[in-house]
């Protein structure tokens, strides 16, 4: 007869490098964005942004990390160049960006000053790059955000993917500087990093 065996005391999760080191909090940052620009599960894929409104409000929307770049230190975007927060760019380039990963108890906070690809080859090759089904929302007829009396009203024939490149345009996110907030019952770690270019100055702040 065998016995049962008592069941295991839950382990405690091993302590992180990020925990105590500035420098692996700083590398967990960029695995984390690397992460979320190729691994659409990844919390990191779809970040929030922020922008400063024409009125001076603040905007808030998400979107879909296409890439991240260490060296220059840059997000990618892709957008409709009629969209609201592109005439907010044009107008104050400062943005923030938020993202919280609940798997690793990870906030990021980060300010960057926004890039605005038209025609160039960064676009070019973005829009090569994507799929007959990510075109679709580039070929509405009017600008996003446009008032409609019929949701179909401004949306041209799905089988015409070609078409959209004109609207279509990429974002990089040049980031400057960078906030990082971990959760942990055993306390919580909070530091703060600052770009001067390619130097990052950390410290660390009271969670
Ligand atoms: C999961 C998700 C991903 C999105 N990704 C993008 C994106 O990559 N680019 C984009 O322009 N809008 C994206 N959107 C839509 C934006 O959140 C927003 O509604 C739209 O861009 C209009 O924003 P604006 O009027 O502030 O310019 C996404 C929305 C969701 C919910």
């Amino acid at each position: 007869m065998t016995i049962a065996k008592p069941p295991e005391p839950e382990t405690e999760r091993a302590t992180p490098a990020h925990y105590s080191n500035l420098d692996a909090v700083l590398e967990s940052a960029w695995a984390l964005l690397k992460d979320g620009a190729k691994n659409r599960h990844a919390a990191a894929h779809t970040p929030t942004l922020t922008t400063i409104g024409l009125d001076g409000a603040p905007r808030i929307r998400t979107f879909v990390l296409q890439g991240f770049e260490q060296h220059p230190c840059a997000l990618r975007l892709h957008t409709d160049q009629r969209s609201t927060k592109i005439s907010e760019l044009r107008a104050h380039a400062g943005a923030a960006l938020h993202i919280y990963d609940p798997e690793k108890k990870v906030q990021l906070q980060i300010d960057c000053r926004a890039e605005l690809h038209i025609g160039d080859a960064v676009v070019a090759n973005a829009w090569a790059d994507t799929k007959p089904m990510s075109r679709i929302v580039y070929q509405v007829t009017e600008a996003p955000g446009t008032p409609i009396d019929d949701p179909l009203q401004a949306i041209r024939d799905p089988d015409e993917t070609d078409g959209g490149a004109a609207n279509f345009m990429v974002v990089t996110l040049q980031i400057e500087a960078l906030e990082w907030l971990f959760l942990d019952a055993r306390g919580h770690r909070r530091a703060r990093f600052i770009r001067d270019g390619e130097t990052w100055t950390g410290s660390w702040l009271v969670p």
